[in-house]
Formats: C-alpha cells, sequence, structure tokens
C-alpha cells in the first residue's frame, strides 16, 4: 500500500508538534509544506524532512502529489484554506476550531461532500485511547444514566496584542481557542441539542474574550458546566458523572493519558492509563488513514454533525456576548 503524502499549512506551534508526530506514523509521508514566507516553508521542511517546501499556501494545494493536508494556521484562515485545498481536490484535516462560525463551517463541509474528500476537524482528544475507552465504560451502561459534564481549560497567557489568540482579525479569544474542547467533551456525552445556554465572558479590550462561563441543561435533568479563559492557571479536569458511577479525566483531560471509573459510591472500579505512542497526535493521523483508506467522507471518531453542534453553541455564546469577528460585521 502506498504512503499518504502529507501537506502541512502554516508553520506555527502546531504545525512543529503535528510534523513530530507525523514522522513517527507508519503509511504517512511528510511531503509538502506551505508558509506565506519562502523561507520559513524552506526552514520548516529542513528541520522536519519534507521533501517540499512552498513560499505560498495556493502552490502546496497545487501539487498534484498531495493527498491530504493538515490546516495550522489561526481559525479566522482555517475557512479560506480548506476551501483552497478542497478545490483542488484534496483531503483535509483542519485545526480546531474548524471555522469561526457555523455559516462557514457549513461551507466547508458542502464543499467536501460536492468534491467527494475527506474533511474532519483535528479534535484529537476524541481520538486517544483513554478518551475511547471512556466512551467504552459509558456504552457498557457503567454510568447509567448520564447526567452532568464538568469540565475546564484555563491557561495562564502572557497578554500579547500580536498574538493570534488576542486578536480578533484571527478568530482570537478563549472560547474558540480553549472551550471547543470542554464544550466537545459535553455535546460527545450529553448530546447535541442543549435546551438552554447559559454563558458570560470577559471581554478583553482588543474585543475578544479573555475568560468565559457556559452552562448547558439539556432535557431530562442533564447538565453541563464550563470554564475557560486565558487569566489563570487551572488543573484542568473534567468529570462526567451518572446514575451509577463517574468517570473522572486526569488533568488536562483532552490530552490525558489517564482516566478512572468511578461507582456511585466513589469506589474505584477500573483505570486507564494508555501512554502515547508518540506525543499524542499520532491517533488522529490513524484516523485520517483509516477513513481515507476506507473511501470515508467523514470520521466516525469526529463526524461532522459533533463539529456542528459545538459550532453552533459557540455561535449562541458569541451571541450572548454581542462578540464578533471583523468579517462579521
Ligand atoms: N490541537 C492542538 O493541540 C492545538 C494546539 C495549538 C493550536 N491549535 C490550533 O492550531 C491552529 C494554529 O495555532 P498555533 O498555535 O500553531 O498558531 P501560530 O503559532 O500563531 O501559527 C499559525 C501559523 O499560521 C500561519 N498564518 C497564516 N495566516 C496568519 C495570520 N494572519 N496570522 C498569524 N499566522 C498566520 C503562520 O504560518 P506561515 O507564516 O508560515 O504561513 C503561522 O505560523 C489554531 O487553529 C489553533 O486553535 C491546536
Amino acid at each position: 500500500m502506498s504512503n499518504i503524502r502529507w501537506g502541512i499549512i502554516g508553520t506555527g506551534r502546531i504545525a512543529v508538534t503535528f510534523a513530530e508526530a507525523l514522522a513517527g506514523c507508519e503509511e504517512a509521508e511528510l511531503y509538502a509544506v506551505a508558509s506565506r514566507s519562502e523561507e520559513r516553508a524552506a526552514a520548516f521542511a529542513e528541520k522536519h524532512g519534507f521533501s517540499k517546501a512552498y513560499g505560498s499556501y495556493e502552490q502546496l494545494a497545487a501539487d498534484p502529489e498531495v493527498d491530504i493536508v493538515y490546516i495550522a494556521t489561526p481559525m479566522s484562515s482555517h475557512y479560506d484554506d480548506t476551501l483552497l485545498c478542497l478545490r483542488r481536490g484534496k483531503h483535509v484535516l483542519c485545526e480546531k476550531a474548524a471555522a469561526i462560525n457555523s455559516r462557514e463551517l457549513d461551507d466547508m463541509i458542502t464543499l467536501a461532500g460536492e468534491k467527494n474528500l475527506f474533511f474532519m476537524e483535528a479534535m484529537w482528544m476524541k481520538c486517544r485511547p483513554v478518551y475511547l475507552k471512556a466512551k467504552e465504560w459509558v456504552k457498557r451502561g457503567s454510568l447509567g444514566d448520564i447526567k452532568c459534564v464538568k469540565a475546564d481549560f484555563c491557561n495562564l497567557v502572557k497578554y500579547d496584542p500580536k498574538d493570534r489568540l488576542f486578536a480578533p482579525e484571527c478568530g482570537g479569544g478563549a472560547l474558540l481557542d480553549l472551550a471547543v474542547y470542554p464544550l466537545t467533551l459535553a455535546v460527545d456525552f450529553l448530546g447535541n441539542y442543549p435546551c438552554e445556554i447559559i454563558s458570560s465572558a470577559n471581554i478583553g479590550r482588543d474585543g475578544v474574550d479573555l475568560s468565559n462561563s457556559i452552562m448547558m441543561r439539556y432535557q431530562g435533568g442533564k447538565y453541563a458546566s464550563i470554564n475557560s479563559g486565558f487569566q489563570q492557571p487551572c488543573r484542568n479536569g473534567a468529570a462526567i458523572i451518572g446514575t451509577e458511577g463517574s468517570i473522572i479525566f486526569g488533568e488536562w483531560f483532552f490530552c490525558t493519558c489517564e482516566a478512572v471509573l468511578y461507582d456511585r459510591d466513589g469506589n474505584e472500579l477500573e483505570r486507564a492509563a494508555i501512554p502515547n505512542e508518540i506525543n499524542g497526535y499520532e491517533y488522529e493521523i490513524y484516523e485520517a488513514h483509516r477513513c481515507i483508506r476506507a473511501g470515508l467522507r467523514e470520521s466516525t471518531l469526529i463526524p461532522h454533525s459533533g463539529t456542528k453542534a459545538v459550532m453552533s453553541i459557540m455561535d449562541e455564546c458569541r451571541s450572548q456576548w454581542d462578540m464578533y469577528y471583523p468579517s462579521e460585521r
């Protein structure tokens, strides 16, 4: 079987981590990288062992040898970069948050469908073995009826107006960067359609949220409670609590290698401790490979419906905060 030839668009922080995972994955060929700068592309290709370096995203998308493109640019660029690659017949693995709003995401998913190409949000958490173990516990009924998901993702980030995290024109803010993880967890375990969303945010001087708190109520007395932000260090735990038991993920729940299953009296029933094979990003790469080999257009682990549900909740939160990105005004 021939290798799958990867292209990467963008040479920032996550592109480096992803390239390190790609280098250790069987069947992955580190084929091409593109940057807005020829020098940065060449330096990245040299350092990480890519065969081709392009000084524009268009050039990479036009290369007929590229099978799939990993989009590692700021949120506000995902739409254009994804459409560019899909139009050129490439499968796409797009970083989180997949877009800045549902309108963009719908267009991206629609075009992928029209072109019969694979499209997946790089929500790596959902491909990780410990997460899949938690899903297995739930499927076999160990939690009974799930009543509550609690999760936080907070960081202490030094303010830098040039950092995409604080820049509205880059799709900045804690919601799209951090809350997307706990929201994905909540949606995966409670459902795509909360019946009520109550949220609040601290909006910084640049017009994006520095921290936020989200409460979602679901039918049947279920709820999710979520905090995220750039202003406080946090242990970033997560819990899924049901009538018969609970699952507690290790700290930094979205990338933890540990989860524990408890019964309803708090006795430990089972513990999953599964070290990464590489750096944790390999599992989303394996999933993309599996889907492409099987001719799937969306992942069963990260279905479009879940990505869309989270995006529509984020739209609703921003509308509650009157927070809009420049392209939405
Ligand atoms: N899965 C994860 O664990 C994880 C972790 C961090 C980030 N992410 C996601 O990955 C994406 C990139 O995050 P990052 O932290 O890697 O960002 P970053 O360090 O700022 O890098 C983004 C790269 O995108 C390119 N780019 C294109 N247009 C840009 C613009 N207008 N401003 C700045 N850069 C631009 C740049 O590459 P060139 O100049 O070479 O073109 C830049 O190096 C985001 O969607 C983020 O949410 C995911």
